[in-house]
């Protein structure tokens, strides 16, 4: 049974949390409801109990003996949190970690997947802190079901109304998909690796490892027996799955080529080093000798030599970070190595891409047809990512 933790807060829509919260029962989910204060003014509690078969939590300091809900265990029990109506105040609070009532606490302890959906006037909705808290929850991996047109309770017809609760309850689902990825194995390479130039310097490039590290978890998540194969990061590794770390390029290839041979799926998020110096000095190199020139050659093509391996029920699907003519380098690039995808990124720009935790990616398939998975947190492209491959 889905286990969905309700948070209401208190928007004019807020009747329409009943609709939703009965939906979810027809559906066979277990629900437990949290609301704020305020929304507790607007509409009695007692109809959420009565909807869901369980109790509504509203207030923190309620009695230990009297409590029937308690913030840190419905955040371990849930599998998913949905904000429906979400105010302003509310998405305030959650984007700037204050946790003054039950429900902004909850959302602090909560390590689940969070669904909000906004509720508000329209010149509200487009006030610009709003908005800036929407995308800093955003970045963070929050799923936001954005409002719509229609006629609001102050008689404006505007963006800012609650979307269906038929669709918030379908779109909630859907992100609690069934494990797509149940028998499948999954090995995904991530983060930068170094090449020595001295036993203390190396050549190396600021790739944090976080999409690669981000689309293992999903994989995991979606029942895919995982390898994560990763250069240097600052990263814990996802719960769940098999960790192999790396440091130069050749001990990638080698990892590589061993664990492709029992996979269905690669992926090659990592960014490894694409020169090498030619010799690499035994001792530390002394500042004292002067002048230094170092010769480069270029390290060995993981990709493309994964290809040539390539069975006909695996699929390929490599990163290119591009800085310039994006598309057709990665449409020659597809081509020339091989792959049954390439994850385009455009990584002149300064606000996603690497380090960032937002990236923006074009994916393009083997026929040469691209899909633009938009700019997004890099936890809700990898999810899209796993879809479009999917879906193929
Ligand atoms: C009748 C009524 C309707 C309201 N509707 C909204 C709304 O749709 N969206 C919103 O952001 N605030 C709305 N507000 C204002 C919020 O209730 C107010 O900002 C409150 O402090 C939010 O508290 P909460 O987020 O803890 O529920 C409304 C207030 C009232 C009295």
């Amino acid at each position: 049974m889905i286990k969905i933790t309700l948070g209401v807060s208190s928007s004019i829509s807020v009747y329409k949390a009943l609709d939703i919260a009965r939906r979810f029962k027809e559906r066979d989910c277990d629900v437990r409801v949290i609301m704020t204060k305020n929304a507790a003014k607007l509409v009695s509690p007692l109809l959420f109990e009565t909807l869901t078969g369980n109790p509504v939590a509203v207030d923190m300091y309620e009695s230990r003996q009297s409590q029937k809900v308690e913030h840190i265990e419905l955040a371990k029990w849930e599998d998913i949190l949905v904000i429906a109506p979400a105010t302003a105040n509310i998405i305030g609070k959650m984007a700037n970690g204050i946790a003054d009532d039950f429900l902004s606490t909850h959302y602090l302890a909560s390590t689940s997947k969070v669904v909000v959906a906004p509720a508000m006037n329209g010149r509200m909705y487009r006030n610009r802190i709003v908005q800036e808290n929407i995308e800093k929850l955003k970045e963070r991996g929050v799923i936001f079901i954005n409002p719509k047109k229609g006629m609001l309770a102050c008689g404006e017809e505007d963006e800012g109304a609650l979307e269906e609760p038929l669709k918030i309850v379908e779109t909630t689902l859907s992100l609690l998909k069934e494990k797509d990825l149940a028998g499948k194995s999954v090995v995904v390479t991530a983060g930068a690796t170094r090449e020595y130039i001295d036993p203390v310097r190396f050549i190396s490039n600021p790739s944090s490892g976080k999409m690669g590290y981000l689309i293992a978890e999903e994989a995991e998540k979606r029942g895919a027996k995982v390898v994560l194969i990763s250069g240097q990061t600052y990263l814990n590794p996802p719960k769940g799955v098999e960790f192999v770390k790396v440091e130069t390029t050749s001990e990638m290839k080698k990892e590589v080529l061993n664990h492709f041979k029992k996979c269905d799926i690669l992926f090659m998020a990592a960014a490894p080093s694409d020169f090498q110096p030619t010799s690499r000095a035994k001792e530390k190199i002394k500042r004292e000798r002067g002048s230094l020139k170092i010769e480069l050659k270029p390290t060995e093509d993981i990709v493309s030599t994964a290809a040539k391996n390539k069975k006909k029920n695996q699929i390929i699907c490599a990163f290119a970070a591009e800085t310039e003519n994006h598309i057709q380098n990665a449409k020659k690039k597809i081509k020339a190595k091989g792959v049954d995808y390439i994850a385009m990124n455009d990584v002149s720009k300064k606000d996603s891409g690497f380090e960032s935790d937002i990236n923006e990616i074009i994916l393009i398939d083997s026929k040469l047809n691209s899909y633009n998975l938009g700019k997004d947190s890099k936890q809700n492209l990898a999810r899209k990512l796993l879809d479009k491959i999917l879906k193929k």
